[in-house]
């Protein structure tokens, strides 16, 4: 039987951290679908059309390292609006959902559109302020310029398009456990996630 984890949530709450390391906890394999839009916005950057980079694009062979930057990320935010891309992407993140062995997915809209029959939905969020201050320390960490107050209009303004577009928002699926990472650290956060797997294990 598939035993699909899906993990939602807005930007640097802590999901990528958290599926990583229930991943690893439980042996099962994980996909970052972040990194399938984040690859088509860096196509789009390059001048490419959106829609044909999302239906050329190959998923193994995705540059994570490459990919995460802010410059990237406002773009994949950007791209992820128009619904022949996520169209584009939907079968690769359904077919990874559906292994025999489980698996795991992070994303915006992994419970509620990817894997509505997910096993376990986790709703991963925390204060827009706490997920700045991450981003920043983040970006700082790895050499990147980062401006506080920037990094937080960033995150606001990448919320407002995720949340509010049409298709596929990102919101909480009705069955989803909700994490507020706010006041947690990061190791506390990923042990609650993984008590909440091992419980519908
Ligand atoms: O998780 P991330 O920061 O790498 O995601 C980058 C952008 O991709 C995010 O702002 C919205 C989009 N995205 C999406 O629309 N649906 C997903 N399942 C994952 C990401």
């Amino acid at each position: 039987m598939s035993f699909c984890v899906a993990i939602d949530g807005p930007a640097a709450a802590g999901k990528g951290t958290i599926a990583k390391s229930v991943a690893t906890h439980f042996e099962l394999p994980h996909l970052d679908s972040g990194l399938l839009y984040r690859a088509v916005g860096a196509r789009e950057l390059q001048g490419e059309d959106p829609v044909s980079a999302a239906e050329a694009l190959d998923p193994s062979e995705l540059d994570a390292e490459k990919l995460r930057t802010a410059e990237i990320a406002k773009a994949a935010s950007r791209v992820a609006v128009i619904p022949e891309v996520r169209a584009a992407l939907v079968d690769f993140q359904r077919v990874f959902a559906q292994r025999a062995g489980g698996a795991v997915i992070d994303g915006r809209d992994i419970g509620t559109v990817i894997a509505p029959d997910a096993a376990v939905k986790l709703f991963v969020t925390a204060s827009v302020e706490a997920r700045a201050e991450r981003r920043h320390a983040e970006l700082m960490a790895r050499g990147e310029a980062s401006d506080l107050a920037q990094v937080r209009d960033d995150v606001a303004a990448r919320d407002r398009r995720d949340r509010e577009r049409t298709l596929s928002p990102l919101v909480a699926a009705e069955d989803a456990l909700t994490l507020d990472t706010t006041d947690l650290t990061i190791e506390e956060a990923v042990e609650a996630a993984i008590a909440a797997v091992a419980a519908k294990r």
